[in-house]
């Protein structure tokens, strides 16, 4: 149980940098590739442990994953190709996107297979995922139906279904087209808007899969049982991961950075929308299209003054991994800001809304959390002249490094226990800090 210690502040820097790959995509490559014919070469995957997990899950169900040159083959054997053997454990780690999109793609496993995570993940809900893959036609067995471990088995005798995700999950909404590729005819979902990249990716490899857009959903029918070839790819940065790099420029003394090839994708970036109401002046340059998705870079100076936010909930899904670095720029805006309709957030990695509230309070920041919503008053001059610890947070890596930020800005003798966490996520974190011009004791 490592454990890092920060008492200095951050110098000024003026820096390019790269992050990691998507973790997202990097699943969703593994996932969509093991169910293609050929061999796929992917590149940028990003190497964290959420990824660890999903490659080591792969190899079990009989599918080859090589590294040569930090590029990534998958030999992928069709849809359900699986090599079903008797007895199969998968350990899914940290990884709830893992866990619940798997889930999707073995809805037809003729033996049952076991399911299990971490201490974090063995309490994360996963009835949401059991509910409509027992409609396409899978049992499952779980102590309570709700949690980690439980035990898959398929069946053959699959049906399409209809399906209405309200939670704004993209997990839920993903599992569910997985299991659909795998299944005869059309099964149809009706989704709240949320990350869209499973369906994009479908989408550039030619699966029959339709998509309209509507205002506040989405409507997605797709086609299943149609084979399709292996691919090309390329992952590229991971926005979630820039959050904590463009909040330390902004709050840092007289610094620029700019973050190449990051996903711009639209359903991502309510975090750059959040701050920029805030009165960050965060630009996205550069844009291009690049493998259905969008790409571009992220340009981002220091600034001074930041207004609070009454933070309109259609913005909630499409930043739903960034809120806790939100509330950090939030406690030093001007103003007393708003986040509702939040209750998804307790639902994370750690309840991510509780600790953040306890955290803020921790460094001096007057806040009042429902169970759902958080007031945040801001101070500008926030400062922290004591000693902080932060520890008991189930190892989220997303605390880890919204503490790591908060002591490089607000100053303090900061101990951030459970220090391997971060590499769940973002295993570049600590080096890019270092890039950038951090020397860690
Ligand atoms: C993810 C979806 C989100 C997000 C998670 C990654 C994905 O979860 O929090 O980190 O890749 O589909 P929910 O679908 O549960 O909101």
């Amino acid at each position: 149980m490592a454990k890092i210690i920060i008492q200095d502040k951050i110098k000024k820097f003026n820096k390019t940098i790269r992050v990691d790959g998507d973790k997202s995509l990097s699943i969703r490559s593994l996932l969509i590739g093991s169910q293609s014919y050929g061999l796929c070469k992917i590149k940028n995957l990003s190497k964290s442990g959420d990824i660890l997990s999903t490659i080591n899950g792969l190899k079990k169900l009989g599918i080859k994953i090589v590294f040569k040159k930090e590029i990534c083959y998958l030999y992928g054997k069709g849809l359900n190709g699986f090599n079903y053997r008797k007895n199969i454990l998968i350990n899914a780690g940290n990884s709830g996107t893992f866990a619940r999109l798997l889930l999707g793609l073995l809805i037809k496993t003729p033996h049952e297979i076991k399911l299990v995570g971490d201490t974090s993940l063995s309490k994360r809900d996963f009835q949401r995922i059991i509910d409509p893959l027992k409609e396409f036609g899978a049992n499952f067995k779980s102590q309570n139906k709700k949690n980690l471990p439980l035990k898959i088995l398929g069946t053959e005798f699959l049906k399409p279904i209809n399906y209405f995700e309200k939670k704004g999950s993209a997990q839920c909404k993903s599992s569910v087209i997985l299991a659909a590729l795998n299944t005869p005819g059309k099964t149809l979902v009706k989704a709240k808007k949320s990350r869209n990249h499973t369906e994009l990716f479908l989408k550039y490899l030619n699966i029959p899969i339709k998509i309209k857009t509507k205002k506040k959903y989405d409507m997605i029918e797709i086609n299943g049982e149609n084979q399709f070839k292996s691919f090309n790819y390329e992952i590229p940065g991971d926005i979630s991961s820039c959050a904590f790099f463009i909040v330390l420029t902004l709050l840092a003394k007289d610094s620029k950075l700019t973050i190449k090839d990051v996903n711009v994708n639209p359903s991502r970036i309510g975090f750059i929308k959040i701050i920029n109401k805030m009165g960050a002046k965060v630009k996205i340059i550069n844009k291009r299209d690049v493998y259905g998705e969008k790409l571009a870079d992220i340009y981002v100076n220091s600034q001074k003054n930041f207004k609070s936010i009454n933070c309109p909930i259609e913005f909630n899904s499409n930043a739903i991994d960034e809120f806790l670095i939100i509330f950090l720029l939030a406690s030093k805006a001007s103003g007393i800001s708003r986040f509702r309709k939040l209750e998804e957030l307790n639902k994370k990695e750690s309840p991510r809304l509780k600790l953040a509230s306890k955290i803020l309070e921790k460094i001096g920041v007057k806040v009042k959390l429902g169970s759902g919503s958080i007031k945040i008053f801001g101070n500008p001059k926030l400062k922290v002249n004591k000693k902080i610890f932060i520890n008991n947070y189930y190892k989220d890596h997303r605390i880890f490094m919204t503490s790591v930020i908060a002591a490089l800005c607000l100053g303090g003798k900061w101990t951030i226990n459970d220090m391997e966490s971060y590499s769940s996520s973002f295993p570049s974190f600590l080096n890019i800090l270092q890039k950038i011009g951090y020397k860690f004791k």
